[in-house]
């Protein structure tokens, strides 16, 4: 009996130690090293942590379907997300805490059929950096158009689409404000003053805040965190409409610790692990809806947003043909 019950023991502490989660985490460093850190000390977890963009994310888990290396995949854009979900990437799992979160963030869970969940938002628009612009002359832009303003030739940076959810969002916001069409034409002059497409969202708005752009496209709520740093950045949404992501988080199908995997979702549902999202300097609005909302976060109240169609543009044909139509159409062209 003692033999079976230490054979017993030493079995559930090996379980215990042997837990273990692979986690490709599409926000920033710093958050993504936070919840790792604190992950594995208050639970006893090996986590493992790879940072990818979210089009690279969801390109790595296209690449490993048959033989997934990852177990969850947390943050990013919402819309590659979705993409997975619908190519049967991710795994249905209905978390008993949905009802805690946002609206936006259950609407997200039902659009993919539970396959991600939302974890946080936030809106598209354009930071700048106050000493060159004010340098140059020039007015803070407002609006899209405002973009394509001569002086800026060489001095706005984007990231591409193709790696980027925020680009992406991007592409996806012009198409529902100005039609396809317009929104094509726009990028192509916007294209002129673009120095360059960078890999990671987060990019240009670093480099805005370093003085190596003057203007970037990008998630207002990763201006706070440069601000904070001390570099002179600021940022606004466009006056004339703008779309906002749902930061999302998937299981993926055939996780090898799935176990592990929905432990680690639910703890990231939980109040206090959105929380570290502004402990780590980065400013979404959390889906937990107990989660504190730092003054840092952007007013959704004062944004003039679209109506962003979340399953149009999630969709994988809708996804692939519009970054395939921007690299042909758009990325291809002289500057
Ligand atoms: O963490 C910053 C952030 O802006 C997230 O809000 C967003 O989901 C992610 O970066 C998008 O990164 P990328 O554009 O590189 O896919």
């Amino acid at each position: 009996m003692k033999k079976y019950l230490s054979l017993a023991l030493a079995a559930v502490s090996v379980g215990v130690q042997a837990q273990t989660v692979n986690v490709i985490c599409s926000v920033q460093a710093e958050w993504c090293n936070m919840i790792g850190t604190v992950y594995a000390r208050t639970t006893g977890t090996k986590i493992n942590v790879s940072m990818k963009g979210s089009g690279e994310a969801l390109a790595q888990l296209i690449a490993e379907k048959e033989n997934p290396k990852t177990d969850i995949w947390f943050g990013g854009t919402g819309d590659p997300h979705l993409q997975a979900a619908e190519q049967g990437l991710s795994l249905e799992y209905k978390s008993p805490s949905l009802t805690q979160l946002q609206a936006w963030a259950q609407q997200q869970a039902q659009q993919s059929g539970y396959r991600t969940v939302g974890i946080y938002s936030g809106p598209l628009g354009f930071g700048y950096n106050t000493e060159l612009l004010a340098k140059k002359k020039l007015p803070v832009p407002k609006t899209w158009n405002d973009l394509l303003n001569p002086e800026l030739k060489g001095e706005i940076q984007v990231a591409n689409p193709a790696s980027s959810g925020t680009a992406y969002t991007m592409v996806a916001t012009l198409v529902q404000l100005m039609g396809e069409d317009k929104a094509f034409d726009y990028l192509k002059k916007l294209h002129k003053n673009i120095s360059q497409y960078t890999r990671s969202g987060t990019g240009p708005i670093k480099a805005a805040a370093r003085g190596e752009t003057t203007v970037s496209i990008s998630f207002v709520h990763d201006a706070p965190g440069e601000k904070i740093h001390g570099f002179p950045v600021e940022a606004v949404t466009p006056t004339d409409g703008t779309g906002a992501e749902i930061g999302s988080m998937s299981i993926i199908k055939g996780a090898r610790n799935l176990d592990a995997a929905k432990k680690f979702y639910e703890w990231a549902l939980t109040p206090a692990a959105q929380e570290m999202a502004a402990a780590a300097k980065q400013f979404q609005v959390p889906s937990n809806k107990a989660a504190k909302v730092d003054a840092n976060v952007p007013d959704f109240k004062k944004i003039k947003f679209i109506n962003y169609d979340y399953a149009k543009y999630g969709a994988s044909a809708e996804r692939k043909r519009l970054i395939a139509k921007w690299e042909k159409e758009v990325n291809s062209l002289p500057r």
